[in-house]
């Protein structure tokens, strides 16, 4: 019988091939799915499909090595048998010793693995951190554990690094120390220390040395210039009148500031009474209490008369020869007293020795003037 010019017989042999090829692809086996560690060999691995009842070969894989088993995996029905190969890992061994430091293996030597170089503190990895375990064995190279050094230590201005170790490089707790200059005061901390990281803490200032101006009140400077102060600079201060100082009065900046505290002036008190009666206790009042504000410094105020106060300065001199001159005022009138008496029974008005008298005090004043002067 013909239909469509193809014969019944040729198209039921097509339609039974076809049907063969369905039913053998189904019992068919493609590439295996193998677990990690596990590879055909290359012959298995050359095919793309294998037929029902057909076996392949596994092998283990990169890293891995054969600890028993079979190799064989047999098609069956269109899967594949298990393998009863075992693979285990190979191990890389040490990753290597670090001297000033340790790696660390917490994932283990076998292959896959990473182990990380940890340098101990102050010593910083030079080379690769981590060292990866393939096939071939440990990746990169050993590194090296290298003191950690800090860069040359900061320039501090009016000071000088008084001290550093010899070495070429500042290394991890090496101390540097600094000295300032004449004239300047060091604020901070003389010393400083390379740290684990590499770095230096702050390095102290040199900060001129620079004494406040002093406060007194009540008082003139009598001897120095004005502020700003600095290293051996000096003042010295006087009370003002009715003021009477307590202190030092002559002040010198030194490197920790000024040589004493500042005096004071203490005001003095003035009694309203003023005769000339009250001039002599009252002049020894003001000796003792002067003599006891020497020992009790508490004591703020003086008494001293209101009568008109002698010159400030009187000196020595002037009181002998005032002295030498009142005896000499005296001696001539005793004299001239004592001539008049003799003079007895002679009358006179008593003008003429007054004249007499007026002009031997007149003359011992003049001497008394060129002998102070
Ligand atoms: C596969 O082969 C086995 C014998 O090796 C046989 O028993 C089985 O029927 C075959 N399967 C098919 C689908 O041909
Ligand atoms: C592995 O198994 C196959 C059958 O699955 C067998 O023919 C072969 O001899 C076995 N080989 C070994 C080394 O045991
Ligand atoms: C394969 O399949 C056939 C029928 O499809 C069955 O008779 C036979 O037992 C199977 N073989 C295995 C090993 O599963
Ligand atoms: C080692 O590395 C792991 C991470 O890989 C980390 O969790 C562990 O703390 C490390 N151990 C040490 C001792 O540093
Ligand atoms: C000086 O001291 C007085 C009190 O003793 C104070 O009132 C005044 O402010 C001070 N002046 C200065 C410039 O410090």
């Amino acid at each position: 019988m013909q239909w469509l010019g193809v014969s019944s017989s040729s198209l039921f042999a097509t339609l039974f091939l076809c049907l063969r090829l369905v039913y053998y692809s189904k019992a068919q086996c493609s590439l295996p799915d193998l677990g990690p560690g596990y590879v055909l060999t290359p012959d298995s691995s050359s095919k793309d499909t294998f037929l029902n009842g057909s076996s392949a070969a596994v092998q283990c894989g990169e890293g891995h090595y054969k600890n028993g088993g079979n190799e064989t995996i047999v098609c069956k029905n269109g899967s594949w048998t298990t393998a009863t190969l075992e693979c285990k890992k190979r191990s890389c061994g040490s990753p290597g010793e670090l001297i000033n430091g340790a790696f660390n293996i917490s994932q283990g030597t076998e292959f896959g693995a990473t182990a990380f170089a940890k340098c101990n503190r102050g010593f910083e990895i030079v080379g690769v951190s981590y060292r990866q375990c393939f096939a071939f064995g440990w990746s990169n190279l050993l590194p090296i554990c290298d003191t950690v050094k800090c860069p040359d230590p900061p320039e501090v201005a009016h000071g000088t690094i008084s001290s550093r170790s010899s070495k070429e490089f500042v290394e991890y707790r090496d101390v540097i120390e600094y000295t300032c200059d004449k004239n300047f005061n060091l604020v901070g901390k003389a010393q400083i220390v390379c740290n684990e990281h590499g770095q230096y803490e702050e390095p102290p200032k040199c900060k001129e040395t620079n004494c406040p101006a002093p406060n007194i009140s009540n008082s003139v400077r009598t001897e120095g210039g004005p502020p700003p102060y600095k290293l051996h600079n000096f003042v010295n201060y006087e009370c003002r009148q009715g003021f009477v100082m307590n202190g030092i009065s002559k002040l010198v900046c030194e490197v920790d500031g000024w040589s004493s505290t500042f005096p004071t002036c203490i005001r003095v008190v003035m009694p309203v009474t003023s005769t000339t009666r009250t001039t002599t206790s009252a002049t020894v009042r003001t000796s003792t209490t002067t003599k006891k504000s020497g020992i009790d410094e508490e004591i703020e105020e003086i008494e001293i008369p209101s009568t008109p106060s002698p010159p400030p300065h009187k000196n020595k001199t002037s009181i002998v020869v005032g002295c030498i001159a009142a005896v000499v005022v005296v001696a001539a009138i005793i004299y001239g007293l004592y001539h008049r008496s003799k003079k007895k029974g002679e009358y006179r008005t008593g003008e003429d020795a007054r004249k007499n008298d007026e002009a031997m005090i007149l003359s011992s004043q003049n001497q008394f003037k060129s002998n102070a002067s």
